[in-house]
């Protein structure tokens, strides 16, 4: 609140006129709860006081709630927007899961290497892939990485993101990933988005570790999964920027074996965790993660049957393992293989999507476009990829105050020029967004409208007539 001639003044949001309200009440999708969007019946506005959601219902009633809240936060008045959603559809902003978010550079080249044959795994063991971008972002400046995350989560708003989970790993040596960490901290501190902060030493074995154990591959791996543990860890735990820990764990990269010994130590520093499972072969991921007890077990482009049921065994607990499916990877990639979503949404599994935004597998930012292509190649249905991309990609981040519209939470709110949640997918690559709302503040798209004063004790100017 702020003071605004001896009075303390509150921010006050109103979205209505809405053709639908799609609130993803009701907490974290699995099953055939995975296909419940919650439709609020026709009419429901969304009240918003100093970027907390007070209301969702009548208009009229969520004028009384917000007068309610301002009277109970001590404010004497509220500036009161009101942003018209007449005709489009309302959700939670959206969440993505899981970006590489803070990198420099580009690696259009190796789409061409693909085309003529070269596989991810093989760019990667010739120097190339992660430790190509390792290069560049090792040589850039904190400005540099900076503007390159600004820039892109200034695309990500534009489709509807308003929280984003943003990985290190680019760096590979202690220096650069508390660099990369303390560059997600800062866009974090910006605050339009939300960003959370992921540490993922573990993405590949650097150059140095290579060098040091010449023809011993996977003495190089041991040797820097030790750095990992004994240096990295620590380190990034001290600065205490990043929330959770990430390994690669896939054949050929890092095995589930070094993946739990990672994870744990992390876990030890107060860090939660999570992984890149199975992404092109079963190595052991999703296993590892559902004994882990992990936030997330992401990618799971193969994952075995043992690890499907371990993922399904989860499940069934107070704390579930969040399936975080990046259906962009194949397509990316060229690969025929596709995540088994329906598999997993009928082992009662919750499914979560994210971008993956990296330059390697995903250079892609919108999550709008990765629920096209969960319906797509995953036949997920619109309101299962939009559990996927609010209250379940919530949940794989351990975020109980968002993914949803309820009283309580962030007043995130994406609004929609299309009058039903199911062409949010439908009209592939549209710029459909007509306003997102982060933390009560509207930061993009969406005209404010005027700007309505409300008093305590007496009825806001521009409250409708009779209410
Ligand atoms: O999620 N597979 C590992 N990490 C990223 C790709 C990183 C890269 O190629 O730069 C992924 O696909
Ligand atoms: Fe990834």
């Amino acid at each position: 609140m702020s003071t605004v001639s001896g009075r303390r003044e509150a921010r006050g949001l109103l979205v209505v006129g809405a053709a639908e309200v799609v609130t993803m009440a009701g907490g974290l999708r699995r099953g055939p709860a995975q296909a419940e969007p919650a439709i609020a019946p026709p009419g429901t506005a969304v009240a918003c006081l100093d970027g907390r959601i007070v209301a969702v219902g009548p208009e009229a009633e969520t004028w009384d709630a917000l007068a309610a809240a301002l009277a109970a936060a001590g404010g004497d008045a509220a500036a009161v927007d009101r942003l018209d959603a007449s005709g489009a559809t309302v959700t939670p902003g959206l969440v993505d899961p899981h970006t590489h978010l803070v990198f420099a550079g580009s690696r259009e080249d190796e789409v061409a290497q693909r085309a003529r044959g070269a596989t991810y795994l093989e760019i990667l063991a010739a120097g190339g892939g992660i430790l190509s971008t390792v290069r560049a972002t090792r040589a850039a400046s904190e400005a540099d990485l900076l503007a390159h995350g600004r820039r892109w989560l200034a695309q990500m708003l534009r489709t509807g993101t308003t929280t984003v989970e943003a990985k290190s790993g680019y760096g590979l040596d202690t220096a650069t990933e508390l660099r990369l960490l303390a560059v997600a901290g800062r866009l974090a501190a910006e605050g339009t988005i939300d960003v959370i902060p992921t540490f993922l030493g573990a993405h590949a074995v650097p150059p140095e570790a290579r060098a040091a154990h010449p023809g011993d591959p996977a003495g190089a791996t041991e040797a820097y999964v030790a750095d990992v543990i004994a240096e990295q860890l620590p380190a990034v735990a001290a600065q205490g920027i990043a929330r959770s820990c990430d390994v690669f764990c896939e054949a050929g990269v890092f095995s589930a074996d070094q993946a739990r010994r990672i994870l744990l130590a992390a876990r030890a520093l107060g860090l939660a965790v999570r992984l890149h499972a199975d992404e092109l072969a079963p190595s052991g991921g999703a296993e590892l993660a559902a004994e882990l007890g992990a936030l997330s077990a992401d990618h799971l482009g193969a994952p075995s049957a043992a690890g499907i049921a371990a993922l399904a065994g989860a499940a069934q607990g107070a704390r579930p393992v969040v399936a975080v499916l990046l259906p962009t990877v194949p397509w990316f990639l060229g690969l025929a293989a596709r995540e088994p979503a329906r598999e997993l949404i009928e082992a009662g599994i919750p499914v979560a999507l994210g971008t993956d935004f990296n330059p390697g597998t995903s250079p892609v930012t919108s999550l709008p476009l990765v629920m096209t292509a969960a319906a797509l190649t995953l036949g997920l249905a619109p309101a299962e990829a939009l559990a996927a991309t609010t209250v379940n990609a919530a949940a794989a981040l351990g975020l109980a105050d968002r993914g949803s519209l309820a009283p309580g939470l962030r007043a995130d709110v994406a609004v929609w020029d299309v009058p039903t949640h199911a062409q949010i997918p439908y009209w592939a690559g549209a710029d459909l967004l007509r306003a997102v709302v982060a933390g009560g503040r509207i930061v993009a798209g969406g005209a404010t409208g005027a700007r309505q004063q409300a008093s305590r004790g007496t009825l806001p100017d521009g409250r409708p007539a009779g209410s």
